[in-house]
């Protein structure tokens, strides 16, 4: 068994009557910082789903650390983070923000992450720490903005130490400030070997964290490698994305539980 954090090897994705991600190839080695990038409806999203095993794939093979994602029940979970596309903390039973983070750490009784009294409470003081929410710990994620919501989701997929992060879209609709104070934490976690998975739009000021980019477009990879640079005359070029509001959609709440 390796222990490659993501293989994807030809693998393709059928949703509905609609082939919607082409023979995909893709290795994430551990420590490696990618973010995929493309156009509205490219597939980036839907291939972050298909290699955590949310959406199966009709061909190939799609392997976590090692473990075909097709073995749910195999797969190290504990050491994956997820922070979903367009996410709000605050729908569905009320809940605390410090309550939303320490349910990170909700799993089968026996796991060794599992909820363990005073030191869940401090993983989870800690996760809040690092998004700058600690002083809002006690308060109710109903009221949070979506800027703080999304942080508190970051924070949850935080508080198990994880090896490996998704983010789809961590930018979108947070402030400048946050988003700095983001990209700082991003680059302690990597400095510390985390491997990182981004989806951007707009490299932004995550831009120095990026070492490889894999850029998507109707479902087939057209770039893999460093990240390209600027080309003026391509609209449709991530860096060069009309600046549009982000559209907060409503949340699928099967995606908040996260995965294990
Ligand atoms: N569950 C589904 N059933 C059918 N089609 C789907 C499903 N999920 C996604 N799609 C389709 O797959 C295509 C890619 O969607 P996806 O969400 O992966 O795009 P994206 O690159 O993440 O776009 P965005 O930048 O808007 O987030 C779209 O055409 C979308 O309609
Ligand atoms: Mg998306």
């Amino acid at each position: 068994m390796n222990d490659l954090p993501i293989e994807v090897d030809d693998a393709s994705v059928v949703l509905g009557n609609t082939t919607i991600l082409h023979d995909i190839n893709l290795t994430v080695r551990p420590g490696e910082s990618v973010a995929f990038l493309g156009a509205n409806g490219s597939g980036k999203s839907t291939l972050v789903r298909t290699i955590l095993g949310i959406y199966p794939h009709a061909t190939g093979r799609v392997e976590l650390f090692g473990v075909p994602v097709t073995h749910r029940k195999a797969v190290p979970w504990n050491r994956i983070g997820y922070v979903p596309q367009r996410v709000t903390a605050g729908s569905g039973v009320p809940a605390t923000a410090l309550e939303v983070v320490r349910s990170g750490l909700l799993g089968p009784a026996k796991a060794m992450w599992a909820d363990r009294g005073r030191k869940a409470k401090a993983r989870a003081m800690d996760a809040l720490e690092a998004v700058d929410l600690a002083d809002r710990a006690h308060d109710h994620v109903q009221v949070f903005s979506g800027g703080q919501s999304q942080r508190v989701l970051i924070a949850r997929a935080l508080v198990r130490n994880p090896e490996l992060l998704f983010l789809d879209e961590p930018l979108a609709g947070i402030d400048r400030e946050s988003r700095q104070s983001l990209a700082e934490l991003l680059g302690k976690l990597r400095a510390q070997g985390l491997t990182l998975v981004t989806v951007l739009h707009e490299m932004g000021e995550l831009e120095g964290l990026v070492e490889r980019t894999v850029v998507l477009a109707d479902g087939v990879i057209t770039h893999d490698g460093p990240p390209l640079p600027p080309d003026p005359h391509d609209q449709q070029h991530p860096h060069h994305a009309p600046k549009i509001p982000i559209h907060h959609a409503p949340v699928l709440s099967t995606e908040i539980g996260g995965q294990s």
